[in-house]
């Protein structure tokens, strides 16, 4: 099952989940739109050859949902009933902290064996340093950034420009480094406004022709990027600014090697630690080995910035 946000990568753990299920003999149904299919018993069996073609398809080919009703005990039961109705008997679901929350209410409540494995762009899982989709979105994002720097270097602009990360800034931190940015807004560091404009007052007169500043959604100024950008008209006469919000194309396209690398293996390490009697814990991939983590960890545990990463972008953007 794939729930809440979907990103690049998730077709490929399916694929990994139901290929590893075929090797072991063992029956392989796919969940549609998250813990809402779950609920209608809307399955589908998934066989070694039915997920053909899968590895470079970004989204998820199970679709996915948040459910309101899933959070309510009667929305539980009914998915536990529709899951015994077809003899499913173990969960491997794929998602977030809000996927990963509800599995555990769910086993909590039913001693219904689950898995976990960590797909959202935003890669704001403790317990991991890769969720599956951040990587691919971490190229999708540079390779747009490096195109609005031509543009704005053509024309002395300065860009504000607002990717994704709800809570954290993961995104914005790696991309602001590797597209060069004059400046990262994220919700872990808050810069404050008169820094910001003090900084690209002094890359103005360091002679940079243009600016780009990449702003997490969730960054904590108290402005949007539209506000920013009035913010700095009003403060600043020597830029030319324009914004640009990236918005879900950074959720798309098919996945990074790293991605379906990544995935195959958690798949095949969920299957596995199912068949090895565990339950409650989320794969995850710690110093290059795939380990598992409680869920009840990784849902509370915070995943950190890396602050050597600011550091190295202090000293670049000098
Ligand atoms: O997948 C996580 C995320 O990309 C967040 O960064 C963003 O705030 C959110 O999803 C938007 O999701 P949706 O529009 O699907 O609710």
């Amino acid at each position: 099952m794939t729930s809440g946000g979907d990103s690049p990568g998730m077709n490929a753990a399916i694929r990994s989940v139901a290929r590893t299920c075929a090797f072991y003999n063992i029956e392989c149904a796919g969940i549609y739109r998250g813990y809402e299919g779950m609920m209608e018993g809307d399955f589908k069996e998934l066989t070694a050859r039915n997920v053909k073609g899968l590895i470079n398809k970004g989204g998820t080919i199970l679709k996915s949902a948040r459910s309101k009703e899933f959070r309510t005990p009667e929305g539980r039961k009914k998915a536990y009933e529709a899951l015994r109705a077809a003899d499913i008997d173990a969960l491997v679901a794929i998602g977030g902290d809000g996927t990963f929350t509800g599995a555990l209410i769910f086993n909590q409540e039913f001693g219904f064996p689950v898995m976990g494995i960590p797909g959202t762009i935003d890669n704001d899982i403790f317990g991991t340093s890769h969720t599956l989709g951040y990587d691919t979105a971490l190229n999708t994002v540079v390779e747009v950034i490096d195109k609005i720097r031509d543009t704005a270097s053509s024309h002395n602009r300065l860009f504000f420009i607002e990717v994704m990360g709800r809570d954290v800034g993961h995104i914005a931190l790696n991309v602001g480094v590797g597209a060069g940015a004059e400046e990262i807004l994220i919700p872990e560091e808050n810069l404050g406004l008169e820094r910001l404009v003090e900084s690209l007052r002094r890359s103005k007169k360091s002679g940079k022709s243009s600016s780009i500043v990449v702003v997490a959604e969730g960054d904590k100024t108290g402005k949007n990027v539209f506000e920013l950008k009035d913010y700095v008209d009003q403060n600043m006469s020597e830029y030319e600014v324009r914004v640009s919000v990236l918005g879900h194309m950074q959720r798309g396209g098919s996945p990074s090697c790293f991605d379906r690398v990544l995935a195959s293996r958690m798949g095949v390490k969920a299957v596995e630690s199912l068949l090895d009697g565990k339950s409650n814990f989320m794969v995850g991939l710690l110093n290059d080995k795939i380990q598992l983590t409680p869920l009840e960890n990784a849902i509370k545990g915070q995943s950190k910035i890396n602050k050597e990463l600011i550091r190295v972008s202090d000293i670049m953007t000098t």
